[in-house]
C-alpha cells in the first residue's frame, strides 16, 4: 500500500474539517427552514469568501452530488434511500450553492455545465 505523505495526511485533515464546517451550514439551514430570509446574508458572505479565496462558483455546485453518492451506499444499506430523498437533499444543497453565489461578483456567477 502507498505511503501517504505528510502533505496527503495534511489534505486529507482539511477535508475533513472542510466536511465538518459544511455539515454546520446545512444544520443551520434546515434549522432556519421556515424562515430561510435570517440566514440568507449569512450564507450569502460565506460565498464571497469563497470568492475572495479563489473557489470558482461552479464547484460549490458540485458538493451536493457529491454528498448523495457518499451517503446513498450508507442509507441503501439501512433500507432508508429513496429518489425522494435524494432530490430533497441535491435542493437543499443547490439552494446554498445559490445563495453563496450571491456573494460573488455578477460576472463570477456560473454553474456547472453538468448540473444546468
Ligand atoms: C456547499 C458548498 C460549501 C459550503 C457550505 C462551504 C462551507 C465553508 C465554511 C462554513 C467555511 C468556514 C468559514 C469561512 O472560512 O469562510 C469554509 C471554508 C473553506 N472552504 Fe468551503 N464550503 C463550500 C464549498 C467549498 C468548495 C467547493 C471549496 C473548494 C473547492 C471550498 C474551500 C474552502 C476553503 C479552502 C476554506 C478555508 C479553509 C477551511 O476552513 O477549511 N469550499 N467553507
Amino acid at each position: 500500500m502507498k505511503k501517504l505523505s505528510s502533505t496527503d495526511l495534511e489534505m486529507s485533515r482539511s477535508i475533513k474539517e472542510h466536511s465538518v464546517r459544511i455539515m454546520a451550514v446545512i444544520k443551520l439551514y434546515v434549522d432556519n427552514i421556515q424562515h430561510l430570509d435570517r440566514i440568507e446574508p449569512n450564507i450569502e458572505a460565506l460565498g464571497q469568501s469563497h470568492f475572495e479565496r479563489g473557489i470558482k462558483s461552479e464547484y460549490l455546485d458540485v458538493l451536493g452530488p457529491v454528498f448523495a453518492h457518499t451517503i446513498r451506499p450508507l442509507l441503501v444499506k439501512r433500507e432508508l434511500w429513496s429518489l425522494n430523498l435524494e432530490e430533497v437533499w441535491l435542493a437543499v444543497f443547490k439552494n446554498i450553492s445559490e445563495l453563496m453565489k450571491r456573494g460573488y461578483p455578477k460576472d463570477k456567477r456560473k454553474t456547472s455545465k453538468f448540473l444546468k
